[in-house]
């Protein structure tokens, strides 16, 4: 029997002739996108818009119901079979079924808007040439690798149990050079971090090494990788990361990486100026010397402004809200501007995945030599960035009674030398969490001198540093390793070892 207050389901005759209306600002991008691509009825945009909105799994933001004209269910949606499977996609979207006639329209309308929103600037990209159009479209919601149900691990952030004690070894070999005794790293036992730096010349083995490590990890517990890669050599045969992690490999300058790069936890007054902060801070170490007090000033309002107002918020917003910042101030635009424009000409990033999703995915993204400095800093930095905002709003990882951790995510920047001197406030803060929630971040690098450049607590943070031979000065190899390791004269498969607060050891790793 019914309760006296419960509303009648909502059925599809009904849904049929409800009207729906846009926001006022999705209305006036849908006629841009009808003049451009040809549409002869005024249903194709929003269809368009709503189906790219329901692509992005993350809910859109509610948006406001000014539009002038009203569209019915019948004729936004199609009439039987078709409106029953818009309104099945809505509902899966959701999560469930509407409470009511507005729910629906509220949801429509939330969705039509984030649509033109991602569509409008597909169209100024493609110079409104409808051919350039579809093609953008064909591109930004192509397939992205394995069935994230299939072979990957669970959402990093969901609590997967504690494996127990994981213990790897460190390279085919893994014995002390002297003794011969084996040697495993416990990387998620009490009190260590799951860190580590890998140094050696070109061609000792630190990619070789750091990717068995890996696939060892994997075989251990099912974890998703994040790897940049400069050189191309992480899929290949001797390393295989691809196919360990079932990941996808990326790049960036052929197709956008599909990662709301922005995102926030929340959108709370302090959340909103904490990230504006932190974007000021990366994007001001990426032209090496850095920008004056003024521009960062600027550059964080404009962010703020940015960040507050578009959801999901793009590099491009970000830009334009600078600009517009420069002109109400009256000053002439410079450096920080055109940072800016040149970090935008590429189309770097689609905000299609929210960083929960993306991050429980393996990806590899190649960054290779000829990508300007720009470019691959500014991919590093944005991606660590988020995935620091994302870490620290996960609770702490659980433990089992003997307190190994759950570990949730790894991160590989192998080459770091290419980008370690910029001192990255994402990567310091992901070197930083690792022990609280799981995290695991391993950098490679050709010298120990490659490290001088970052604080003293970077080195800190790591649970275990592996020295291949290198002609590095005795300054910065002595302060990691100890008066006593001398790094240019290591044979072939060997490395200076020092994993925790243990004293260093001779390894042989191959
Ligand atoms: N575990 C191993 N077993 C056998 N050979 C190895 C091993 N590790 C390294 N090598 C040899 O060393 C070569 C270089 O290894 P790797 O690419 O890992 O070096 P790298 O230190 O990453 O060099 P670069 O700095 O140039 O990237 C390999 O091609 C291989 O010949
Ligand atoms: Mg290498």
């Amino acid at each position: 029997m019914d309760t006296p207050h419960a509303a009648a389901p909502l059925g599809l005759d009904e849904i049929a002739t409800l009207d729906f209306r846009a926001s006022a600002e999705a209305e006036q991008i849908g006629q841009q996108l009808k003049d451009a691509l040809g549409f002869g009825a005024h249903y194709q945009a929003p269809r368009l818009a709503i189906a790219r909105s329901l692509a992005v799994a993350a809910a859109p933001p509610a948006a406001p119901s000014d539009g002038r004209r009203a569209i019915n269910g019948r004729t936004l949606f199609g009439p039987g079979a078709d409106l029953a499977a818009w309104v099945s996609l809505l509902v899966e979207h959701a999560g469930r079924a509407p409470q009511d006639r507005q729910e629906l329209q509220a949801w429509v309308r939330a969705h039509w808007a984030r649509g033109m929103a991602l569509l409008g600037p597909m169209l100024e990209e493609a110079g409104r040439d409808s051919t350039r159009f579809w093609r953008l479209i064909a591109e930004a919601t192509l397939p992205h690798g394995p069935d994230s149900t299939a072979e990957q691990p669970a959402a990093p952030g969901g609590a997967a149990p504690p494996p127990g004690l994981i213990a790897l070894r460190l390279g085919s070999v893994s014995q002390d050079a002297g003794s011969g005794e084996p040697i495993r790293w416990p990387l998620n036992a009490p009190g260590g971090a799951a860190n580590a730096a890998f140094m050696g010349a070109s061609g000792t083995g630190k990619t070789r090494t750091v990717t068995a490590i890996l696939r060892e990890l994997r075989a251990a517990t099912p974890l998703p990788l994040l790897a940049f890669d400069f050189k191309g050599d992480l899929t290949d045969k001797d390393n295989a990361l691809d196919r360990a992690f079932g990941a996808t490999v990326l790049n960036p300058v052929e197709q956008p990486i599909p990662l709301d790069v922005l995102a926030l936890a929340d959108r709370s007054p302090t959340t909103l100026a904490l990230a504006a902060q932190r974007l000021r801070d990366s994007l001001s170490t990426l032209k090496g010397a850095g920008f004056g007090a003024n521009q960062k000033e600027l550059l964080a309002e404009a962010a703020e402004r940015a960040l507050r107002q578009h959801q999901p918020c793009r590099l491009e917003d970000i830009r334009e809200a600078l600009v517009r910042l420069y002109a109400e101030r009256g000053r002439k635009e410079d450096g920080a501007v055109a940072t800016l424009r040149d970090l935008t000409r590429l189309r770097l990033f689609a905000p299609e995945h929210a960083p929960a999703e993306f991050f429980a995915r393996s990806w590899i993204i190649r960054l290779p030599a000829h990508l300007p400095d720009l470019v691959k800093v500014s991919v590093v930095t944005l991606i660590t960035d988020a995935l620091d905002r994302y870490a620290n709003s996960l609770p702490d990882a659980p433990t089992d009674a003997a307190g190994n951790r759950a570990l949730r995510y790894a991160v590989l920047i192998d080459e770091a030398h290419r980008i370690l001197g910029e001192r990255l406030p994402g990567l310091s803060g992901l070197l930083r969490v690792s022990r609280s929630k799981g995290g695991v971040v391993f950098l490679s690098s050709q010298s120990p001198d490659d490290f001088s450049g970052e604080d003293d607590e970077f080195l800190d943070q790591m649970g275990l540093v592996l020295a291949f031979r290198c002609n590095a000065e005795p300054g910065a190899a002595r302060r990691i390793l100890g008066p006593r390791c001398d790094l240019a004269a290591l044979a072939r498969g060997e490395a200076w070892l020092k994993i925790g607060g243990e004293a260093t050891r001779r390894l042989r790793a191959w």
